[in-house]
């Protein structure tokens, strides 16, 4: 196990005065290398889950408990959002390179790094180019990198390809599979796709709204490594429908 989420409830107080519970009670263990999706309507408490995993946001009560005595330093956590939060006026090589600038890595070290990662996400090619300069899944993959590139134990990942047309998306997934398996690291992602949600997850956590919380979590025992040839599988369908009938 790699992180337990312990009867974790946030309370937001909303601009008028009144208390919004983001999320009621959510207890939850995140596995070691898995890679884990939360899906839910939108006002369930995704992000502030993936805020607080990532030690962004303070749980109002409750514990998230990482596995071992390491405390969740930045470095331990990447963060991927749906809209691409590139510096517009560096190259993609030092937009990648920034946290390694910021966590104190050299240089040279880090153009190293950066490279690599670049190389990983299929844009070495591409790393003088300015961000205005690459299409959308271009700039996501860009910061697919430099949430990588200091190599994280845990990877969260927001709605990353909602903003890309369908055939960028689809290439996306395989890409992030495969980026995966070489890298290792654990991953939670949040998507509202539920074809996303069982073509790449282990497990799949289903929400439901006010109070947010997790109403149920499946294993998806589909085939790996997954390729396109799952998309024709009868399990897989039937996976779409059981989570489509989740969400409803
Ligand atoms: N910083 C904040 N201040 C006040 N309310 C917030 C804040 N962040 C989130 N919320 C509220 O918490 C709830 C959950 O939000 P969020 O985690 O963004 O949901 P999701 O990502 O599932 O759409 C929503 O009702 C939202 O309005
Ligand atoms: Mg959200």
């Amino acid at each position: 196990m790699l992180i337990e989420v312990q009867g974790v409830t946030k309370t937001f107080v909303s601009r008028g005065g009144e208390q919004v519970v983001a999320l009621a009670e959510t207890t939850l263990d995140v596995q070691q290398g898995e890679f884990l999706t939360l899906i839910g309507p939108s006002g369930c408490g995704k992000s502030t889950l993936l805020r607080m995993l990532a030690g962004l946001v303070e749980p109002t009560s409750g514990r998230i408990v990482w596995q071992g005595t390491a405390p969740a330093r930045g470095s331990e956590v990447g963060f991927v959002f749906q809209e691409p939060v590139l510096l517009p006026w560096l190259s993609v090589l030092d937009n990648v390179r920034f946290p390694l600038d910021t966590f104190g890595v050299d240089r040279r070290a880090g153009d190293e790094a950066a490279r690599q990662t670049l190389e990983l996400v299929g844009l070495k090619d591409f790393a003088r180019a300015l961000p205005k300069e690459l299409s959308g899944g271009m700039k996501q993959r860009a910061a697919i990198a430099r949430a990588l590139v200091y190599k994280p134990r845990l990877v969260l990942m927001d709605e990353p390809f909602s903003a890309l047309d369908l055939l960028t998306r689809d290439r996306m997934n395989d890409e992030l599979l495969a980026i995966r398996a070489e890298v290792g690291a654990t991953i939670v992602f949040v998507t509202h796709s539920v074809e996303e949600a069982a073509y790449l997850s282990d497990r799949v956590a289903v929400m439901s709204a006010r109070p947010g919380q997790i109403r149920t979590i499946h294993t998806i025992d589909l085939p790996a490594p997954r390729g396109e040839a799952v998309k024709d599988l009868p399990a897989f369908h039937a996976w779409l429908s059981q989570l489509r009938r989740d969400l409803r």
